[in-house]
């Protein structure tokens, strides 16, 4: 599995928290900012990595922002992006139980590093269950060829 992580300003200090997990857990990624020091578009971010996850070139991506929000709606609007805004280490199983997310989204001004981290280690390891959610998903996947 390879994974595309991202933040604008509000997120650097979980995405350097999540960057040191994959190297413990020796999952390859690959990180496309922020650089920054100063404020910058969330979408400027978001939208380049949900392109990449969505054409293959990575398997997974993570974004981070201050809310997790404003990336997890830009996220969403790539086609075949699944981004989860999670805040939870339930909601990060389940997600990727029930809904195969190949995104996740965490706002660092909801919650610290810590919490951060039992999140993403929990949603790049749990597995997508299939089944009946494999027909659930695949409903969403058949709007969206159809309205996109
Ligand atoms: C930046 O101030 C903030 O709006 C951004 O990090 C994010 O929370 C947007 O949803």
């Amino acid at each position: 599995m390879k994974v595309a992580i991202a933040s604008d300003h509000g997120g650097i200090q979980i995405r350097e928290e999540i960057k040191n997990l994959m190297n413990e857990l020796n999952i390859p990624f690959e990180d496309f900012g922020c650089e920054c020091s100063t404020s910058v578009d969330y979408p400027d971010y978001a939208l380049p990595v949900a392109e990449k996850v969505a054409q293959g070139e990575f398997d997974r991506g993570i974004l981070i922002c201050g809310t997790g929000i404003g990336m997890s709606i830009a996220a969403n609007k790539v086609k075949g992006i699944r981004c989860a805004l999670v805040h939870d280490v339930y909601s990060a199983k389940l997600t990727r139980q029930h809904n195969d997310s190949n995104m996740l989204a965490m706002g660092e001004r909801v919650i610290g590093p810590g919490l951060a981290r039992e999140i993403a280690q929990t949603w790049l390891t749990s597995e997508f269950e299939g089944g009946r959610h494999e027909n659930r998903i695949g409903k969403i996947a058949e709007y969206e060829g159809k309205h996109s």
